[in-house]
């Protein structure tokens, strides 16, 4: 995808997928997923595709260094609107850079990262090898990285539920979806990219699911107590049989402390 394809999309990601129950739930779910891996604060964070920093801001909250890195300078420009209404010491922990996260690498100058998180990013990508090389090669001894991604074992679900009697029945086999913001993404499943990360020496330590109730329910805003249901959500995605039938999954893995490269 191109960055003028983000261009168009960041309103409707920005003011849209994250002014819903849904958006704070994914927020919620993966920072309290997170904190279980991360070290302490001070650690440095690289966020690819990082986008409008939803996922790494509260991480410079709690005292990180943020490297927001995202191919899309309108995106980024979302992300320096909601840096730039933090206090100082906030804002001065987080630096944003304008490249492809394949190249994460020589964009930040060969810095190894304590974290480095690429949420929401592979369904967008033709195929998921470049980047979680890429991102695995960012990673200090002990770093961990973490990936949320669509989930190919859940494909029907959508449809199904939508009443899309045809398309949930190819859907068993599919590998593609129109996503939520109107583009084809592209689905992966929890052990390729199990696979890939032990490729990259960084095994796999834990796999989450994101959302389940309320992905399928219209959750007004207004009405709703988030908080209630982000506790609901995070229960349900650590455990099976709920994680597995999340629409996306969220899969940490960590470089041995011992791995000097
Ligand atoms: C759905 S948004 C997710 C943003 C953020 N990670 C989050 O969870 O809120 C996808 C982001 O990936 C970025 N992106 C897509 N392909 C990329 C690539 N090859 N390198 C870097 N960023 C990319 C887009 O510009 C966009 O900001």
């Amino acid at each position: 995808m191109s960055e003028d394809a983000w261009a168009a999309l960041a309103d409707p990601f920005v003011d849209g997928a994250y002014a819903t129950v849904k958006g704070r739930v994914r927020t919620f779910v993966l920072h309290h997923q997170l904190l279980d891996h991360l070290p302490e604060p001070p650690a440095s964070v690289l966020d690819v595709g990082g986008g409008a920093a939803h996922q790494s801001l509260p991480l410079a909250r709690r005292g990180h260094q943020v490297t927001v890195l995202d191919s899309s300078a309108a995106m980024l420009a979302k992300a320096e609107q909601r840096v730039s209404a933090e206090p100082a010491a906030v804002r001065d922990r987080v630096r944003l850079v304008e490249a492809s996260g394949e190249e994460a690498a020589a964009a930040t100058g060969g810095e190894r990262f304590a974290a480095v998180l690429c949420h929401g990013v592979l369904m967008y990508l033709p195929r998921p090898e470049p980047m979680l090389s890429a991102l695995c090669g960012c990673l200090a001894p002990g770093g961990i990285v973490s990936v949320m991604a669509l989930n190919a074992a859940t494909l029907a679900i959508r449809p199904a539920l939508e009443k899309r009697w045809v398309e949930a029945l190819a859907a068993f086999e599919a590998t593609h979806e129109r996503g939520v913001l109107g583009t084809d993404t592209r689905a992966d499943t929890v052990e390729h990219l199990a696979e890939l990360l032990h490729d990259g020496n960084a095994p796999l330590e834990a796999w989450y699911g994101v959302w389940l109730f309320s992905d399928w329910m219209d959750l007004p805003l207004a009405t709703t107590d988030v908080a209630a249901v982000a506790d609901v959500e995070l229960q349900a995605s650590r455990r099976d049989p709920y994680r597995q039938l999340s629409r996306v999954f969220h899969m940490v893995g960590r470089r041995p402390a011992s791995d000097p490269t």
